[in-house]
C-alpha cells in the first residue's frame, strides 16, 4: 500500500543560509508527530506501507531551481507544491491563520474576514488536488492533515470516486456558535470540503461533536453514530487522540549531543528547581498568563525566590501574521519585567530562548526539568505534554496542564488548571514544586502506561485501517450516468416492461407539508406516455389511498398505497393486499401527539394501516434529539405487537409489518421481461432488496432488472440518480426513445 500524506508543510523547511538553499526540520506537532510514524515505518521492514508526503516546501521557489528542489525532496520521500509569496500571504498568512486558526482557537476578535483570502484558500487547495492527481496511482490511500486544506477531501472525491480518503484535523473543531461566524457560504464549503473523506479524524470526542453538529445545523445532515448518510460515498466521523513515539523520548538517543546537552543544562540548574515552557510562539498557547502565574508565584512565595527557574523556550512562528508580533513584544516585556524585579545577581527567574530546539536538547530539558508548565488558552492536542511525561524516565517530575488542551482528556493525573486562572497557575506551581516524589510517580506511571500503548503508530494504524474499513464497507452502488445506456437498451428490446416508481423525492421535490406536492402537468404527461398495453406503469408510495387517487386516479397505471397494504392495479377498484388490523393505532395515537406538541413544525400524518409523524419543517437539531427519543419509546412500546418502526426522510412512520413496498412490489413481477425499481428512502429499500435476492436466483427475473435509488445514501439498489430532476429527465428520454423507435 504506498500513502499520499497531504499537508500544507512539508516537515522540511526551505531556508536561504548565505545565499544558499537548504531544509531543515519545520515546526509543529503535525509535523513531528506523522515524522515520527512515519520514521518508524521506515525502519521496522514488516510494515508494508510506502509513502509520499506532498506540500509546501516552507519558501518559495523560483522556476529555475524548481526542478532541483524536486529531485532533492524526492529522495527524502518528499513531493513539494509550489507557490508563490503572494499566494502564500493570502492563503496562509491570511485565510488559514487570520481566519481559521484565530476562530477555531475561540479567539474571533483576531479574525479578518478578507474575501480575497476565502478566493486564495480555494484557489490553493485546487492546486494541492492539482499535485496529489499528478502523484496519485492505483492503489493509492489519500491521508489530508489539518485547517489548510479542509476543500481538498471535496476536491479530490469530484475526481477520483472509488480512492480511500482520509482528513485528520489537528486543531480543535469549534462549537456551532464560533464555527456559524463564518460567512455561511464559506462554512458550508468547507464542510461539504470535508464531507469528501470517507474518514474525518478529531482529536477528541468534543470536537468531532462540535462537527456533526455544525453538519446538521448548516447542512441538514443527520448521523448514525458518526456515519453521515446524505453522500455519494460512506463518511465516518470519528476520534483518533493523537499518540507519541514514545520510545524516542522514553530511551536516550545515541551520540555524544544528548549527553552533552544534558551535562551543560545539569550545571546551569545546579542547585535550582527548574520549570519548563516550551511553546511555538502563538497566542493560543496562553504564555503571557504563564508569566503572569509565575509572577504571581514569586510573590506569593518568596521562600522559592532563587530556588527555582523558568526554562521558558518560544519557537519562531508565523512571523508575518500581526498578532503573532503583538504576542512576542508582550512575552519580551514580561519577561524583562520579570527578571528586573526579582532578579539578583546570582539568579535569573526566567532564561528565556526564541528559537527551535533539535530533539536533542529538546529532550535533555525534558529530562533536567521537575515541572512542565503547559497552559494554552487553547489547543487541539499540545504533544509537548505526552513528551514531558514520556521522557521521564525515573517517573518522577510534575506535569501542570491547561484544561483547554485536548491532552488534558488524556493526562487527568496531571495537575489540571484553567489558564485564565492566574491564581491557579501560580497555586499549581506551588503544588508542583511541593510535591512528594511518591505522589509525582503515582500519577507518571498511569500516564505513561497511557502513552505506550496508545502511541503514534497505534494513531495512524487505527487511522488507516478504520479508514480503509469504511471505504471498504461503502454502498456498491454506482451512478447511473455510464449505465444509462443499458438500460435504454434493456426498454426498448423488451416486449413487457413494469416500472415500479416511487412518488414522493422521486417524481416530485419534499414540500413542507405533503399535500403541496400534487403533480402537475408535466408529469402527468409524462407518465401517460410511459403508460401503455406493454408498459405497465406502477405508483408504489406510502401515501393514503385517498390522495393518490384524487391525483393519479385517472391515468392508466397501478397504484399502491400506504407502502403496499393498498392496491388498485389499472382498471380496477381498491383492495387491500391482505388482510390488516389497524387497532394499535389508537394506542400509539396520544405518544404521537406528545410529540407533534413538542416539536414544533411537527405534524401526525393518520393514514389506514400506518401512523406518520413528519418533521420536514421543525428545528433540525431538536428533531434529530426529538426523533431518537420517539424511536426508543416506540420500539419499546411496541415490542409485542407485530408493527414495524422507520425512519425515513425527516419521518417516523409506523406500520404494519406484513405488507411492505418489497412484497407487494415483487407480487407484481410476473411476466415482464423489463423491470425498473425507483424510489428514494429506506422503505423503497425493501423492494431493492427483495429484487436483489431474487434477480440471484436464475429465472426468477428477468436480466434487465433495473434498481435506482434517488439520491446518495446508502443503498441496496444497483444505481444512483442525484434527484427527482433527473429521475424525469431519463424517464422522459425513455418515453421520447420509444416513441422514436416505434
Ligand atoms: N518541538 C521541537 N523543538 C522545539 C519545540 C517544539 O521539536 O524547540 C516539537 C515538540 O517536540 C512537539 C512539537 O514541536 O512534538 C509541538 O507540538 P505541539 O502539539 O505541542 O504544538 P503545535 O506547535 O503543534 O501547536
Ligand atoms: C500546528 C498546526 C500545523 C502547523 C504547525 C506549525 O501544529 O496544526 O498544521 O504546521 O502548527 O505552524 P506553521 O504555520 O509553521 O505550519
Amino acid at each position: 500500500m504506498r500513502l499520499l500524506i497531504v499537508s500544507n508543510r512539508l516537515p522540511l523547511n526551505g531556508v536561504q543560509k548565505e545565499g544558499k538553499l537548504v531544509f531543515e526540520q519545520s515546526a509543529g506537532g503535525l509535523v513531528s508527530g506523522l515524522s515520527a510514524y512515519l520514521d518508524l515505518l521506515k525502519s521496522t521492514s514488516a510494515q508494508d506501507i510506502e509513502y509520499v508526503w506532498i506540500g509546501w516546501p516552507g519558501i518559495t521557489v523560483q522556476d529555475k531551481m524548481q526542478t532541483e528542489v524536486k529531485s532533492v525532496l524526492g529522495d527524502l520521500h518528499a513531493s513539494p507544491v509550489f507557490l508563490s509569496e503572494e499566494a502564500m500571504d493570502k492563503f496562509y498568512l491570511g485565510f488559514c491563520n487570520k481566519i481559521i486558526w484565530p476562530l477555531f482557537h475561540y479567539f474571533p476578535s483576531n479574525t479578518v474576514y478578507d474575501k480575497d483570502y476565502w478566493l486564495q484558500y480555494q484557489e490553493v487547495n485546487k492546486i494541492f488536488r492539482d499535485a496529489v492527481l499528478e502523484e496519485i496511482k492505483p492503489g493509492d490511500v489519500i491521508w489530508v492533515h489539518d485547517y489548510h486544506l479542509m476543500l481538498l477531501p471535496g476536491l479530490l472525491r469530484e475526481k477520483l470516486p472509488h480512492t480511500p480518503i482520509g482528513f485528520f484535523l489537528h486543531i480543535p473543531f469549534p462549537s456551532y456558535e464560533l464555527y456559524r461566524l463564518l460567512p455561511s457560504a464559506w462554512g458550508q464549503e468547507i464542510l461539504r470540503g470535508l464531507l469528501g473523506a470517507n474518514l474525518i479524524g478529531f482529536h477528541t470526542h468534543e470536537y468531532a461533536q462540535y462537527f456533526l453538529r455544525s453538519v446538521l445545523r448548516i447542512l441538514g445532515y443527520e448521523h448514525k453514530l458518526g456515519q453521515i448518510l446524505s453522500q455519494d460515498h460512506a463518511v465516518k466521523v470519528d476520534t483518533f487522540p493523537m499518540g507519541i513515539d514514545y520510545q524516542r523520548y522514553h530511551s536516550n538517543p545515541t551520540g555524544s549531543e544528548f549527553e552533552q546537552n544534558l551535562k551543560e543544562l545539569e550545571q546551569l540548574l545546579d542547585g535550582f528547581k527548574a520549570v519548563l515552557s516550551v511553546d511555538r510562539l502563538d497566542y493560543s498557547k496562553g504564555i503571557s498568563n504563564r508569566l503572569q502565574g509565575y509572577k504571581l508565584f514569586l510573590e506569593n512565595n518568596p521562600q522559592w525566590r532563587e530556588q527555582v527557574v523558568l526554562l521558558m523556550i518560544v519557537v519562531p512562528s508565523r512571523v508575518g501574521v500581526e498578532h503573532y508580533q503583538q504576542m512576542k513584544r508582550q512575552i519580551d516585556e514580561l519577561v524583562g519585567e520579570i527578571n528586573g524585579r526579582f532578579g539578583t545577581l546570582n539568579w535569573t527567574p526566567i532564561i528565556y530562548q526564541y528559537k527551535f530546539l533539535p530533539l536533542n536538547s529538546l529532550l535533555a530539558m525534558y529530562r533536567q526539568s521537575d515541572v512542565a508548565l503547559i497552559t494554552p488558552l487553547r489547543d487541539g492536542m499540545n504533544l509537548i505534554a505526552k513528551e514531558y511525561v514520556a521522557a521521564r524516565t525515573d517517573q518522577t517530575g510534575v506535569l501542570i496542564l491547561s484544561e483547554m488542551a485536548g491532552a488534558a482528556k488524556e493526562l487527568g493525573e496531571a495537575l489540571i488548571i484553567n489558564p485564565n486562572n492566574i491564581e491557579a497557575i501560580a497555586g499549581a506551581l506551588q503544588q508542583a514544586l511541593a510535591m512528594p516524589e511518591t505522589e509525582q510517580k503515582k500519577r507518571n506511571v498511569v500516564m505513561q502506561q497511557r502513552l505506550k500503548r496508545y502511541d503514534v503508530v497505534r494513531w495512524s494504524g487505527d487511522f488507516i485501517q478504520e479508514l480503509l474499513q469504511v471505504q471498504k464497507g461503502q454502498s456498491r452502488t454506482r451512478p447511473l450516468d455510464q449505465h444509462k445506456q443499458a438500460l435504454h437498451a434493456g426498454f426498448h428490446q423488451a416486449g413487457k416492461r413494469l416500472l415500479l416508481v416511487d412518488y414522493d423525492g422521486t417524481l416530485v421535490p419534499f414540500t413542507d407539508s405533503p399535500d403541496q406536492a400534487k403533480p402537475d402537468k408535466e408529469l402527468l404527461d409524462l407518465l401517460k406516455s410511459l403508460a401503455n398495453a406493454d408498459t405497465e406503469v406502477v405508483i408504489i408510495s406510502g401515501r393514503d389511498r385517498a390522495i393518490l387517487e384524487t391525483w393519479l386516479g385517472s391515468l392508466d397505471i397501478t397504484l399502491v398505497a400506504e407502502h403496499g397494504a393498498w392496491l388498485k392495479r389499472r382498471g380496477e377498484q381498491w383492495s387491500l393486499s391482505k388482510p390488516l388490523v389497524n387497532s394499535w393505532k389508537r394506542q400509539l395515537i396520544p405518544m404521537l401527539e406528545m410529540y407533534a406538541d413538542r416539536l414544533p413544525g411537527s405534524f401526525i400524518e393518520e393514514k389506514e394501516f400506518s401512523l406518520a409523524w413528519h418533521f420536514r419543517q421543525a428545528d433540525p437539531e431538536l428533531s434529530a434529539a426529538c426523533a431518537r427519543e420517539l424511536m426508543d419509546e416506540l420500539v419499546a412500546f411496541t415490542s409485542n405487537i407485530d408493527i414495524h418502526i422507520l425512519q425515513g426522510n425527516k419521518v417516523i412512520e409506523v406500520r404494519n409489518s406484513e405488507v411492505t413496498k418489497g412484497s407487494t412490489g415483487l407480487h407484481l413481477t410476473d411476466n415482464y421481461d423489463f423491470i425498473l425499481a425507483i424510489g428514494d428512502d429506506t422503505t423503497d429499500e425493501d423492494l431493492f432488496a427483495i429484487l436483489a435476492l431474487e434477480h440471484s436466483w436464475p429465472g426468477m427475473l428477468p436480466p434487465n432488472t433495473f434498481t435506482i435509488r434517488v439520491g446518495t445514501d446508502k443503498s441496496q439498489a444497483s444505481y444512483f440518480l442525484p434527484s427527482y430532476v433527473e429521475v424525469k429527465e431519463m424517464l422522459q428520454e425513455l418515453a421520447a426513445g420509444r416513441t422514436q423507435n416505434n
